[in-house]
């Protein structure tokens, strides 16, 4: 039977910062943020969205029928909003999907989203009229002024999982690899990350070709039977690296399609910074829409979340794909306001956060069909505009 992705959707929030206007803010060559970091523009958050908002913006775009199906709702996130309970009650509730469901939530850096869809895989195989759906949604913080504040970014991919998908078949052989170790983490009591950077690159791509190497020896497959190997997105270059990584001097026709194909697939990235967990499946939708893969062709995924796990494994792309993969993002997103970097600065600072203490937000210049209007007696409220 094959099992995988039917449909994706994406959603961002509606503001956005252009790198050349942070550069001039924090004293730096704009080709540091653009060619050596490889972002143009980067999604601001505003306190009226969150998770649950930019998760179930994506979810709703996902056709309605589908919806009605959908048996079981995992949001693979590390930007969750309560210890306890999981952010797709609230999504839930604001889709007005059915009540005889199963919610939960995942966790492991950017990893998460990867679990989720093995997980899926595993529903949909024992019982193959369910339809799982899956959200990736988070919120990169790392502070202003930071070596990593280049790197934030925000939104949300949703997923639907079911038997006969119309995008890709995912393949059986996967190669899961987890390390204890601490490059990135986000303690119980901090707002934004902690990183050592230089130091994650390196696990990063340390990890890609371990999984890539196992793969490769357990499928005997080599590169010519890939069409395109995409990557988790913290930054577009990181991508890059990784990629080259593996090619070195490899300028052979199969070794460039896969350049150009990566190009594809930071297309989207590009102009709203990392998802964290989305930030691959984004990197999926972007390699859909811009990029050279035929029906019928694998795709080689490589995810990555710190702390460290990685997963590589692959899929075969299918007939009809580019009904399911949504409106075309690209455009979708020139639709999005620029703030200057002094307002960025003042929304990122009035996120809820960890206060407790009762608020009311002002909605009125979110244009966003979902938003948090406050929190009272330690309840985030939210409203269907
Ligand atoms: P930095 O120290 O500010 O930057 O931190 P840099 O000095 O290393 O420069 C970056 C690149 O720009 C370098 O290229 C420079 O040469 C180049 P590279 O050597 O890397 O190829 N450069 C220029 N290029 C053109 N013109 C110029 C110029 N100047 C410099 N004028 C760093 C960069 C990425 C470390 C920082 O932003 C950071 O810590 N980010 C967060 C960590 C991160 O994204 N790590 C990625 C791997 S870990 C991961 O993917 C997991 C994650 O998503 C979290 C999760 O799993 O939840 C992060």
């Amino acid at each position: 039977m094959r099992i995988g992705i039917d449909e994706m959707a994406f959603a961002t929030t509606p503001f956005y910062f252009e790198m050349d206007d942070l550069a001039a803010a924090r004293g730096e060559d704009p080709n540091k943020y653009k060619i050596g970091i490889g972002q143009d523009r980067q999604a601001v958050v505003p306190p009226t969205q969150d998770i649950v908002t930019l998760g179930a913006q994506a979810a709703v775009k996902l056709s309605a029928t589908a919806l009605k199906r959908v048996s079981t709702l995992i949001v693979a996130t590390e930007s969750g909003i309560d210890h306890s309970k999981a952010s797709g009650i609230y999504i839930k509730h604001l889709l007005g999907l059915n009540d005889y469901i199963r919610v939960v939530e995942t966790k492991e850096a950017c990893y998460s989203a990867t679990a989720a869809l093995q997980f899926a895989r595993g529903i949909v195989a024992l019982n193959p009229q369910e339809v799982v759906l899956i959200i990736a949604a988070d919120i990169a913080r790392y502070g202003l002024n930071t070596p990593g504040e280049v790197t934030q970014g925000a939104g949300a991919v949703a997923m639907l999982i079911s038997a006969d998908p119309h995008v890709l078949a995912v393949e059986p052989v996967s190669v899961p690899y987890t390390q204890d170790l601490m490059d990135f983490w986000r303690p119980l009591y901090a707002e934004n990350a902690h990183v050592d950077g230089k130091y994650s690159n390196q696990v990063y791509v340390d990890f890609f070709l371990k999984t890539y190497h196992r793969y490769q020896q357990i499928t005997g497959r080599t590169l010519a039977d890939f069409a395109a190997l995409i990557f988790h997105l913290p930054y577009t270059k990181m991508g890059k690296k990784g990629l080259e990584g593996l090619l070195g001097d490899d300028h052979s026709n199969i070794a460039q399609r896969l350049r150009s194909n990566l190009q594809a697939e930071q297309t989207l990235s590009r102009q709203v910074g990392n998802l964290y967990t989305g930030s691959l499946y984004l990197g999926l939708l972007s390699l859909l829409q811009n990029g050279d893969v035929q029906p019928g062709e694998r795709i080689g995924l490589f995810s990555y979340g710190s702390g460290a796990e990685g997963e590589f494994y692959s899929g075969i792309l299918q007939p009809g794909y580019r009904d399911r993969i949504g409106e075309d993002q690209l455009t979708a997103l020139t639709g999005r306001q620029r703030v200057s970097i002094e307002e960025y600065e003042r929304l990122f600072n009035g996120q809820l956060g960890m206060s407790a203490a009762d608020i009311e937000f002002d909605v009125s210049n979110d244009p966003s069909p979902f938003v948090l209007t406050g929190q009272k007696n330690f309840k985030r409220l939210y409203r269907i505009q």
